[in-house]
């Protein structure tokens, strides 16, 4: 029996809005442009790629951190759980979770990029035929609101693996979390992939994977809104540089200017120096305690914990305070 298609709440942010935000970073000091646009249908099959380079730890770590957990979490979260994945991809950790989860109810993916969304639930149709499929195509951070399961659903699990959450500075972070309390209180559950600090040459060894996949990752942003919003970068122009600023706890991507050059966006000049940088990217890395803390920010405590050997990278289960 074929899956039936999925229908898809369809929220993908467009030229208008591109434009505004590239507008409104590029106007900023020092310029920014949102990481969020990095996941057109290239640049999602780009970041497939990093997940498979040496350098970067962080995929391998959690997928064998959740094979070895997932059991235990599980028999916590309970039957018939609504599972919600927010920036979820190609959907390959969520068959494990669905797949250790007793009767999962319905599963809502929340992903900006539409044929990464699509493919991932058409797979995951296949070999879960009892989830019921509710993908939604939008920004997570404006998430619209859900659709309902057909079937009475137990608690709701938020799964947010990935390290995803470490693109969002402190302040948006703790909004994040706050929006997934205020969607699955009272008995509700989040389980949430994050980065752990560790030595700075390991960290940033990931971020500029000797392949240049990276790099590419972080150029394939231009040529999008090159052809998306009709700008002019010249890619040749910018070049990839990721470092990771020890105190902040995060790597900060930039791409910088190569020479003098001036670029245009919605009629508008803007004019680069040579060594000029635009910051595509923060990834932040965590501590304990520092985690903690956002959590209880945003109403939440840690109820598990789980770290990979060496604490390369580490789950966190959390539930309204
Ligand atoms: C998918 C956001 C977790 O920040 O590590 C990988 C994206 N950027 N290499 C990360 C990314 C450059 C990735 N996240």
């Amino acid at each position: 029996m074929a899956a039936p298609e999925p229908t898809l709440v369809d929220r993908r942010p467009g030229p208008a809005e591109i434009t505004a935000d590239v507008l409104a970073g590029l106007s900023m000091r020092p310029r920014s442009l949102p990481s969020k646009y990095f996941y057109d249908a290239r640049g999602s099959t780009l970041f497939e790629a990093i997940t498979r380079q040496p350098e970067y730890y962080l995929t391998g770590a959690e997928h064998a951190l959740l094979r070895a957990t997932l059991p235990r979490i599980a028999a916590r979260v309970g039957p018939q759980a609504r599972v919600v994945e927010y920036g979820s991809g190609s959907g390959r950790k969520t068959g494990l979770l669905l797949r250790a989860l007793d009767d999962a109810v319905a599963y809502t993916p929340v992903e900006i990029s539409r044929t990464a969304l699509l493919d991932s639930v058409r797979a995951l149709a296949g070999d879960f035929p009892t989830v019921e499929m509710l993908p939604v195509c939008a920004d997570f951070t404006v998430l619209p609101p859900l659709p309902a399961p057909r079937r009475a659903a137990g608690r709701t699990l938020f799964f947010f693996p990935g390290s995803t959450l470490g693109n969002f500075t402190g302040r948006a972070a703790v909004a994040l979390l706050e929006g997934m309390r205020a969607a699955m209180a009272p008995q509700g559950m989040a389980l949430i992939g994050i980065d752990l600090d560790k030595d700075p040459a390991t960290i940033e060894a990931a971020y500029n994977d000797a392949a240049g996949v990276t790099a590419a990752f972080t150029l394939n942003l231009l040529a999008r809104l090159n052809r998306e919003i009709g700008s002019d970068f010249d890619l040749s122009g910018f070049a990839h540089r990721a470092r990771y600023a020890r105190a902040a706890q995060r790597i900060e991507t930039c791409l910088v200017s190569q020479r003098a050059q001036r670029v245009h966006v919605g009629g508008q000049a803007f004019d680069f120096v040579r060594g000029q940088a635009i910051r595509v990217e923060y990834s932040h890395k965590y501590d304990d305690a520092g985690f903690a803390a956002m959590a209880s920010a945003a109403g939440l405590r840690v109820s598990g914990a789980w770290d990979a050997p060496r604490r390369m990278f580490g789950l966190r289960l959390l539930q309204p305070l």
